[in-house]
């Protein structure tokens, strides 16, 4: 346990100063009894994995550490994978009747969302229903809590979210990369990054598609409790998935064909169990 405390104190300081500069006190995050408030905010036709993928490394968390979960959306309630609609479909026919619509309970509305440390916003095929729909629901949202947030994060078109936003102004981010040409048509002056797994731009980390998210949340536990965080470590080995920990290793913008790729990349990457070379 003391051991435990010292590199706590050891690797956790220097990462929490890097990563959130003035932001945060001191070893806030890495302190016993810290509470870390997680949002995730949902809709229509969000994708399961953006939110579970994700959810699944904090829950393994909350069995270790101090985590609070509100999954928020527009009412409370359950809320369909399955999009209303299909985008462009002019009349009531869903177009998606044969798709699978597993549901998430929304705990809260966006109007009574609790104060958080981290919101976490998924895309999914509902991003562009809420467009067609002129739904600003989750933009606004994103929008007005923004300043509260010590940490905003995005898996897939979630990002499309953010930009809407115009929290992604003069950042660089990525997103989904099999409809990178439309879901990058949002926003001023977003650098989006085309050969990404994930970027981090500050206080903002985004995401690629779908399973990115949980790299994503992977490194970016690291870099809030530090690199050798033995909890977070045996959390990834509990849950037995091994972390792509290069934030540049994208093949599928190569697969997706995503304009300014970078073709040459190496599609070598790092997916060995989280400290599995120190403990061999
Ligand atoms: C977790 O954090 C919350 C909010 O700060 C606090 O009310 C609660 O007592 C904490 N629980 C534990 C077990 O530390
Ligand atoms: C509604 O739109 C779908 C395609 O979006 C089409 O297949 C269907 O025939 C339309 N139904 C009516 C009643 O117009
Ligand atoms: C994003 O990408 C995944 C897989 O490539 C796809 O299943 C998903 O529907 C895409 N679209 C949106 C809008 O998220
Ligand atoms: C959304 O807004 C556009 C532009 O203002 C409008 O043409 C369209 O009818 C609106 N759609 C809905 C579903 O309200
Ligand atoms: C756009 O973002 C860049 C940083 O990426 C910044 O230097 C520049 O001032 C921004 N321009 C505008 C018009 O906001």
């Amino acid at each position: 346990m003391a051991r435990l405390q010292r590199a706590f104190f050891l690797f956790c300081i220097p990462g929490l100063l890097a990563a959130v500069g003035a932001r945060e006190t001191e070893g806030q995050w890495c302190k016993a009894g810290h509470s870390l408030s997680l949002g995730i905010s949902v809709f229509p036709g969000f994708e399961p994995l953006d939110v579970f993928g994700p959810l699944e490394v904090f829950y393994a968390l909350s069995y270790h550490r101090n985590v609070s979960l509100a999954v928020i959306a527009k009412e409370k309630g359950l809320v369909s994978s399955r999009p209303p609609f299909k985008t462009g479909s002019k009349n009531a026919t869903n177009g998606y009747e044969n798709a699978l619509g597993p549901r998430i309970e929304a705990t809260h509305s966006f109007s009574e969302a609790p104060v958080l440390d981290v919101l976490l916003v998924p895309g999914g095929r509902g991003t562009s229903a809420l467009e067609q729909a002129n739904d600003t629901s989750v933009e606004d949202f994103i929008k007005s809590t923004f300043g509260q947030l010590d940490f905003l994060l995005s898996v897939c078109t979630g990002a499309v979210s953010l930009a809407k936003a115009g929290v992604l102004s003069g950042r660089r981010a990525t997103t989904n990369k099999s409809v990178w040409k439309a879901a990058t048509n949002h926003g001023k002056n977003v650098t989006w990054v085309p050969t990404a797994r994930w970027v981090e731009d500050g206080n903002i980390w985004t995401s690629s598609g779908v399973s990115a998210g949980i790299d994503m949340t992977y490194a970016f536990l690291r870099r809030l409790y530090g690199d050798g965080d033995e909890i977070l470590k045996s959390v990834m080995n509990e849950i037995e998935y091994a972390p792509h920990t290069k934030a540049d290793w994208d093949p599928f913008s190569v697969v997706h064909k995503v304009p300014g790729a970078n073709t040459m990349a190496s599609l070598a990457d790092s997916t060995t169990p989280v400290g599995y070379d120190e403990n061999s």
